[in-house]
């Protein structure tokens, strides 16, 4: 067969495997017997082995899972993944529907989808080609796991249009995958996971992307990231569309036109739950129409026009065996509560914080005795009563400690907080948290500088403050406890990626008191460089929004002393980045555009504009989008058929422009 033959011949096999697979995986109803799926699977890899040349990227070969990574990439997401508000009773779904009628009014719909609890993915299509995918992360920044999503086939390599769209969606495993997987990891002996979204996570976790092929995952797409760029008006069009580019999209989803409907909906999902062969942790409700969605906007976290209903948390009995205490990075002592393993919500239990020595008071909690365990949000496991009446007589009361567990200094109450506090600063317990809580997620995300690792480097001294972690050798690493050459490769590259970071980062992972991860972000676009917020003054603190008293003191604190400042200078000799390097906002005072400091709502359909674009270019100018008309609007810019916001405007007398003034105005 010649390159020509060849090439026909792949083309052909590709397209009926495309065809075959997607009858298969995503429309769920095979259309051929595996064996003749298999047989042709065999026959493209024979060819490609043949003729490499033509092994493109989107090929189903590719499915079977590539070569093996070194580490996972960083990928920025262009817009970023963010994530749901919860309700966890009917209450909650009435107050968030109170508040869109208020912001949009009566006419509209929602649309209401099953929560599939999974992973949060991104896939890049470019030309109907499948370039990109990512997890979550901190919803900026993911993971590149592209070559792991390629092996599930309900992903499609190649869309039916050659659009370029960012799609949003679920990865999971079905609750059959979980179990088989499970069983043949108990006859190998090796540890179980504990839920199918676990095993969904640590199975995409994986840089040989032949595992992820064997575990036999499944994706459900729920949304647009890029929709603007698609011509779709609401929601349910948008699922219609990815349907018809060749998606897996959950079928359940079902618009209501009110919140009773709402309600009926989520309740026949409580009875109907356990029958799925997926697992899902609630029920997802988003208002359709896309420009109802622009005009109430969303939060730093999350939309407003959409909300996550979870399912009310499982509760089990247990018995608690003992209270441990320990030392936080502020040097706040916790108990912690250690439990008779019990299984709740799928995992494991056995370790519960109690917070502090109040709560356990309030509880009336004793050693020993029998105590109900649910999971809050069905993540973190909470004691949440005593069984008082099932006491023998032999459990026994808890007392806070007078003196720190670590480091033996008396213990603190400060004023008018209820946490007992070790005050040493150096307190060994407190340098190790404040170490781990550096190279945290949310702060320096440094991949394999976790607990355990930090731990070991703390305890053999080879670290005693953060700038050190940059001084680390490779000899040193490879002397700890399982740490091989990779290992030590990715985590030295890691070290070095993580010296670049924003000056964001390095300010909530300094873990200055009160400093949490927004207000870092806050200081960090105002004041640019740590240079300049340590000269910045109380006044000139608290003169930005969002910082207050307390912080503003805390910050000129952290400066002032010795040890922060040579700190910050070792940082500084061992190249770490001190400059903030997002873009920085327009404040209202700077920008001389006539949007400034205003508050302009949109109405009414624009023609040349998206709401979107029309909002994001008014806030660039130092304008604020706001939903609804009141006294506080200085403008309303009515698109055709505006209604009754534009006759509000016009009751109270506020400026009306229609698009073109818009457009000039936009332009100059
Ligand atoms: S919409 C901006 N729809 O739930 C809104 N999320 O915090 C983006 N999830 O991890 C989310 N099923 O991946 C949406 N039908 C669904 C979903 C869903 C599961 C996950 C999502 C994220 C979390 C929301």
């Amino acid at each position: 067969m010649d390159l020509q033959m060849a090439e026909l011949k792949i083309n052909e096999i590709k397209s009926l495997l495309n065809q075959y697979g997607y009858d298969y995986y995503v429309l769920d109803k095979p259309s051929v017997p595996d064996a003749e799926y298999d047989k042709l699977m065999n026959e493209l890899l024979e060819l490609e082995e043949k003729f490499p040349a033509l092994k493109t990227s989107d090929s189903p070969t590719v499915r079977v899972g590539g070569a093996i990574l070194d580490l996972f990439e960083k990928v920025e997401h262009r817009t970023p993944m963010l994530s749901l508000g919860n309700a966890f009773n009917e209450q909650d779904l009435r107050d968030f529907d109170r508040k869109i009628r208020q912001t949009v009014g009566e006419d509209f719909s929602y649309v209401c989808e099953l929560k599939i609890d999974g992973l949060a993915v991104s896939l890049r299509y470019e030309d109907g080609l499948f370039v990109q995918g990512a997890t979550r992360g901190d919803g900026s920044i993911g993971e590149d796991i592209t070559a792991n999503l390629k092996t599930i086939h309900s992903v499609p390599l190649r869309l039916r249009e050659t659009v370029s769209i960012e799609v949003r969606g679920e990865a999971y495993m079905p609750k059959r995958s979980f179990e088989l997987l499970n069983k043949v990891r108990e006859e190998r002996g090796e540890e179980l996971f504990a839920n199918p979204r676990n095993a969904a996570a640590g199975s995409l976790r994986q840089l040989d992307p032949k595992i992820a092929a064997s575990r036999k995952l499944d994706v459900f797409l729920y949304g647009i990231g890029n929709p603007e760029a698609i011509e779709v008006g609401a929601h349910s069009e948008g699922l219609h569309y990815l349907d018809h580019l060749g998606f897996k999209t959950n079928k359940e989803r079902q618009t209501c036109a009110t919140i009773e409907e709402v309600l009926e909906y989520v309740n026949g999902w409580v009875e109907k739950r356990p029958n799925l062969p997926y697992e899902i942790d609630g029920i997802v409700i988003k208002v359709d129409s896309l420009e109802q969605q622009a005009v109430l906007g969303t939060t730093a976290k999350s939309p407003r026009w959409a909300i996550a209903y979870k399912f009310p948390a499982e509760e089990v009995v247990t018995t608690l065996l003992d209270i441990e205490l320990s030392v936080g990075r502020t040097g706040v002592i916790t108990p912690t509560a250690l439990l008779e393993p019990v299984k709740v919500a799928g995992t494991t239990v056995q370790r519960s914080s109690l917070h502090n020595e109040d709560l356990i008071r309030e509880k009336d909690i004793k050693i020993g005795d029998k105590v109900v365990v649910k999971k809050a949000g069905d993540i973190i496991p909470e004691v949440v009563n005593v069984l008082a009446d099932q006491r023998t007589g032999n459990e026994v009361d808890f007392h806070m400690p007078t003196h720190c567990p670590e480091c033996e200094s008396e213990l603190i109450r400060l004023e008018g907080e209820v946490a007992l506090r070790c005050i040493n600063p150096k307190c060994p317990a407190q340098i190790r948290e404040g170490l781990i809580h550096f190279v945290s997620r949310n702060a320096m995300n440094i991949d394999g500088l976790g607990e355990k690792v930090i731990s070991q480097l703390f305890a053999e001294k080879l670290i005693t403050d953060v700038a050190d972690i940059y001084k680390l050798t490779r000899e040193q690493l490879l002397a700890l406890e399982r740490m091989g050459e990779k290992s030590v490769t990715n985590l030295l590259k890691a070290i070095e990626a993580s010296k670049a970071n924003s000056l964001d980062k390095l300010l909530f992972g300094l873990g200055i008191r009160h400093v949490g991860a927004k207000a870092a972000k806050t200081l960090a676009q105002q004041f640019h460089s740590m240079g300049q917020l340590a000269q910045a003054s109380k006044e000139e603190l608290v003169a930005v929004d969002e910082i207050g008293d307390k912080m503003a003191d805390s910050i000129v604190s952290f400066f002032e002393q010795d040890e922060a400042q040579d700190l910050i200078q070792e940082l500084v000799t061992v190249g770490v980045n001190m400059e903030y390097k997002g873009a920085r906002p327009v404040s209202a005072e700077e920008s001389d555009s006539v949007f400034a400091g205003k508050t302009v709502v949109l109405t009414g359909k624009l023609e040349q504009l998206s709401r979107n674009e029309a909002k994001e270019r008014i806030e660039a100018l130092g304008g604020n989008v706001a939903g609804s008309v009141s006294k506080k609007t200085h403008l309303v810019i009515a698109g055709e058929d505006a209604g009754s916001k534009l006759a509000k405007a016009q009751e109270l007398g506020i400026e009306v422009w229609d698009e073109e003034k818009l457009l000039v105005e936009l332009n100059k």
